[in-house]
């Protein structure tokens, strides 16, 4: 696997995998891997002839009290996992390299930035589809995939993609889960293991409730049981619990597919997001 860090050097790169014909995927992460990150390099291998994958612990979609500085960060054991998955390329940039002295440009997707998460986090959406344009236009891969996880953030980057005309296809994978279902993060090394021992009763509380909607129940009573049943559990807030169009992420307030149950709580110095489909 080649490990490039410089954009001409990468351009090179990806022309010769691109040869022949061939396809490439893109992953982009901000490394701390995990199996969830795994299973979108395995969709990558998939529908693609390569996959690049990109590391980039990107600065401007941290706000000022977030952790950036603390975010893991093991270069050295996420390539290893990179090498075994048959991983062609690894785009590790530096700072400097992603944002020259003067850079200026950034891109706001306003109608789909400004709820949920965008709301607890002014900013983060924008860094976030400001890093992703560059990445595709860096990489230009045919096809790139990120994980249902941060549901708003994939739908975010699908309406910057079409809004944008960029040339490539958008897969989002299905969320890896722990054995007793809270969802792979990479901030989960956060929790201690009382914490994390605690933690599971995030994703119970979702499932009730998208089953409660599924079955016909009150929308606004099935949320605000979810959020009490998510701090009787142990967290100490809870940001939102919100049912969605699962596309265009209008708060629903009468069910209607598709549609997503969207969900953050904080539990001590840890946020964490997940979300569940309600068919
Ligand atoms: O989901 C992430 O890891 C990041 O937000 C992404 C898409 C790599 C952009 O920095």
């Amino acid at each position: 696997m080649q490990i490039i860090r410089d954009i001409a050097t990468l351009h090179r790169a990806v022309a010769a995998l691109k040869q022949g014909g061939k396809s490439v995927a893109l992953v982009p992460t901000m490394g701390a891997l995990h199996a969830g990150h795994l299973s979108l390099v395995r969709m990558g291998r998939r529908v693609a002839d390569h996959v690049v994958v990109s590391i980039f612990v990107n600065p401007t979609q941290f706000g000022p009290n977030e952790d950036y500085a603390a975010y893991p960060r093991d270069e050295a054991r996420d390539a290893a996992l990179l090498v075994e998955e048959g991983v062609a390329l690894l785009w590790a940039p530096d700072v400097a390299t992603m944002y020259p002295g003067g850079h200026a440009t950034h891109i706001e997707v306003a109608e789909l930035g400004a709820d949920y998460c965008g709301a607890a986090r002014p900013g983060h959406f924008d860094g976030v589809a400001t890093v992703v344009a560059k990445l595709f236009n860096q990489v230009r891969p045919d096809v790139a995939i990120f994980g249902e996880k941060d549901w708003q953030q994939l739908a975010i980057i699908r309406r910057m993609a079409r809004d944008l005309d960029f040339a490539l296809d958008i897969l989002g994978a299905p969320i890896a889960r722990d054995g007793d279902g809270l969802a792979l993060s990479s901030r989960n090394a956060y929790l201690s293991p009382e914490q994390r021992a605690a933690a599971a009763a995030f994703p119970d509380a979702l499932k009730a409730a998208v089953a409660a909607i599924a079955g016909g129940a009150d929308v606004a009573k099935a949320l605000a049981d979810a959020e009490a049943a998510i701090v009787a559990g142990g967290f100490d807030s809870v940001d939102y619990v919100a049912l969605a169009d699962a596309d265009s992420l209008e708060r629903l307030t009468i069910f209607r597919a598709p549609a997503r149950l969207l969900a953050a709580a904080r539990m001590g110095k840890t946020r964490l997001i997940d979300n569940y489909a309600v068919d």
